[in-house]
């Protein structure tokens, strides 16, 4: 099988420039819209702890400091550039940290996190079903896990570093087969979907 981890490091870190200075939108609204979306459908709900996956160049992130400064706020990414400009992205802001490393091994403990968030990253991961395993495993009981990302009936073919395209339903199905309750599932944009599972 490619090298999906390392076509997605050697794509993302070959633009992180560019995505960091528009917040992903020079190469498209998606993220942005997904972003959005998240902010606002957890306005007013408690989050201690939130791990987003695939977390870029920190747009999310940065909202989530702004709006709730002590929470414990985490990234993970594979492309280290991307992370650089999360970093510089997130100076300043207290509680957040960043990791490298692939979203189907997630450097976490068991049930560290109240919510974890994964915007526009799933279509590049070559095990999508350990992937959302993983982020079952550090979920509390009663966490939620947020996947937003793009519509397979919007899209072509996937590019070289993209693994595979899905629908709501595909990712519904992958969630509930990890043992979440899915409670939101629905197309965000003709080219975009918006899914949530809790973890009993
Ligand atoms: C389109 S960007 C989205 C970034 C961010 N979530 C946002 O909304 O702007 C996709 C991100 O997924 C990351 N990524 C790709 N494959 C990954 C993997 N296997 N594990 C972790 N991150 C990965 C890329 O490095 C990139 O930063």
């Amino acid at each position: 099988m490619k090298d999906y981890e390392k076509l997605s490091r050697e794509h993302f870190d070959g633009m992180a420039d560019n995505y960091a200075a528009t917040d992903g939108l020079y190469y498209t609204e998606l993220p942005k819209l997904s972003c959005d979306e998240i902010m606002r459908r957890c306005e007013g709900i408690k989050i201690g702890s939130l791990l987003d996956v695939g977390c870029g160049s920190g747009y999310l992130l940065s909202l989530l400091a702004a709006e709730r400064p002590s929470a414990r706020l985490c990234g993970l990414d594979i492309s280290p550039k991307m992370l650089a400009h999360a970093a510089k992205k997130l100076q300043g802001a207290a509680g957040v940290t960043l990791k490298e490393g692939g979203a189907g091994e997630l450097p976490y403990a068991d049930g560290e996190f109240d919510a974890v968030t994964c915007v526009m990253s799933f279509h590049h991961y070559p095990y999508p079903a350990r992937a959302v395993t993983e982020a079952f495993r550090v979920l509390k009981r009663g966490g939620v896990y947020i996947l937003s990302d793009v519509d397979k009936r919007g899209m072509g073919e996937p590019g070289e570093e993209e693994f595979a395209f899905y629908t709501a339903d595909d990712a519904a199905r992958l969630l509930a087969d990890a043992g979440f309750k899915v409670e939101e599932k629905f197309r965000l944009t003709p080219k975009s979907f918006y899914v949530s599972g809790r973890k009993p």
